[in-house]
């Protein structure tokens, strides 16, 4: 009987252990899970900017050539392709994944389109792995909700942005219950603000352009 008690005391201690990793522990915000390199098809789709409007999110960010990018969770690099253009061969688009998967399609996408001004990056869960103080913009298009330690990511990101720089999150909005996307992959202004401002971020602006997803706009305070 002791045995028994023992076991089920294990059991619920690690799924309250479990359920306390996937939880932000500042809003409560359930952590979505990473998706994996077979999505890379869905992120390419020819359907994506009638019906998320990319274009009109990289316009917003008023890239110039010459600039420093961050593509962090860069995916198959629909992004890193169309701002590698902006910032022109004087400029340089980090582009970094945790997935070595998608570190090989990025790579095979800079070899294909011959961009010369793209450096991919092998990222960790907790480190984004840039170089220090390089960093003018770092955008994170449908990433930041699949961090599984937001925290510690986001202090160490710090340190890649040059002085002024800005980060921007792309996030499904979810105060919009028509926006076709699971709950776990949406995000509120208000969870960002309180999880990012927790982290030493300023909530700059919000530019609502895009269809489905808000732009915020954060500096390091
Ligand atoms: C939904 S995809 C978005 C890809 C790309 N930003 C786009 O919009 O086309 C999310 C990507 O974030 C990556 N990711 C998740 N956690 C990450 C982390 N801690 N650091 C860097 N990338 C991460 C995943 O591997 C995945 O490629």
């Amino acid at each position: 009987m002791r045995v028994l008690t023992v076991s089920v005391a294990i059991v619920i201690s690690a799924a309250v252990m479990l359920d306390a990793q996937r939880r932000h522990p500042v809003s409560g915000r359930v952590f979505a899970p990473v998706m994996g390199v077979a999505g890379a098809g869905w992120l390419e789709r020819a359907e994506r900017e009638s019906e998320e409007a990319p274009s009109k999110a990289i316009a917003a960010l008023e890239l110039k050539p010459g600039m420093a990018v961050a593509d962090v969770g860069a995916g198959s690099g629909y992004y890193t392709s169309r701002m590698a253009k902006l910032v022109g061969t004087t400029g340089r688009v980090y582009a970094t994944d945790i997935q070595p998967g998608m570190i090989d399609l990025l790579n095979r996408r800079v070899a294909s389109e011959g961009l010369t001004n793209v450096t991919t990056v092998l990222g960790g869960v907790d480190d984004p792995k840039l170089p220090p103080q390089s960093i003018d913009l770092a955008i994170m298009v449908d990433v930041y909700h699949e961090l599984q330690q937001p925290q510690v990511f986001l202090q160490r990101l710090k340190a890649s942005f040059k002085p002024g720089g800005r980060l921007v999150l792309v996030e499904f909005r979810k105060e919009d219950p028509t926006v076709p996307i699971l709950e776990v992959h949406k995000m509120s202004v208000a969870e960002v603000k309180q999880e990012l401002e927790a982290e030493g971020y300023r909530l700059d602006r919000v530019i609502d352009v895009l269809p489905w997803q808000h732009i915020i706009v954060l500096r390091v305070k």
